[in-house]
């Protein structure tokens, strides 16, 4: 177009709750800047179709700046679109062109059951999280930086494990749907700190419970999950923590039932 800006076709999964058959629908985005972010283009197409008195379509977002996890979207067949290490909030329409064809699905996983259209519901990740993504202690006052002195490397590697913002791209972007990556990641970002100690063994086997419980997939290692992360959350926490639980289950059981029985 002269004025640089796209026109574009969409084909949106459409589907109006878990228990109902969902299908694609067809609609044209027109005059789209190249520098609004995706998001911003779904705006503009839900404009429209309410101004014609259509329904909107559902999608997750929230803090829009990558950080908060809540935008999903499969597009063209990559979770949050074909840029590595972005988030859909991040993902601006210059990373399309004039004409194309874009196709937009929700995560598709038994753990991550529709909700509405593009939305699904992520709370089993919360309740992985609750069964052991924490650490009982006593804050207290707050505790002078260096108290408890942690290599730099050590901390590096247990905050590039917490950047994992929990949207759900590694499930999505696996043939198992499995959660792994995001589960190793919570794991990791505590049993590698002294913080993490206390619960350690505990923590790692109740939040694989968890995660079997909600019905994800198991690993097979096709690295799928790296490779769509958005925060580029490392497979070495699957490792990890795949060694932190059979060194619980092996090794520390005595210990993690005496731990749980005095809580
Ligand atoms: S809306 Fe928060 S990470 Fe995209």
């Amino acid at each position: 177009m002269s004025n640089g800006n796209m026109n574009l076709t969409l084909k949106v999964w459409r589907q109006k709750n878990a228990e109902t058959k969902g299908a694609f629908a067809t609609y044209k985005a027109e005059g789209i800047s190249p520098d609004m972010s995706f998001l911003e283009m779904l705006d503009v197409v839900n404009e429209g179709l309410i101004l014609k008195g259509d329904e909107p379509i559902n999608f997750d977002h929230d803090c829009r700046e990558g950080i908060c996890g809540m935008c999903s979207l499969y597009i063209n067949g990559h979770p949050h679109g074909p840029k590595n290490a972005i988030t859909t909030c991040q993902l601006h329409m210059r990373s399309f062109h004039d004409g194309e064809t874009i196709v937009i699905e929700p995560w598709r996983a038994a753990a991550f059951p529709v909700i509405k259209d593009l939305a699904v519901d992520r709370s089993s990740f919360d309740r992985i999280q609750q069964a052991g993504g924490f650490v009982s202690v006593n804050t207290g006052v707050t505790v002078d930086a260096n108290e408890i002195p942690i290599p730099k490397v050590i901390a590096d590697e247990a905050f590039n494990s917490a950047t994992c913002i929990g949207c759900g791209a590694c499930v999505a972007a696996c043939k198992n749907a499995s959660a792994m990556l995001f589960v190793s990641a919570k794991v990791s970002q505590l049993a590698m700190l002294p913080q993490g100690q206390p619960e350690r063994w505990s923590r790692v086997q109740a939040m694989v419970a968890q995660m079997d419980e909600e019905g994800f997939g198991n690993c097979t290692n096709t690295g799928a999950c790296e490779a769509e992360c958005p925060k580029e959350i490392k497979m070495t926490n699957i490792s990890r923590m795949n060694n932190d639980y059979f060194s619980a289950k092996l090794f520390r059981e005595e210990s993690t039932h005496e731990h749980a029985a005095g809580e």
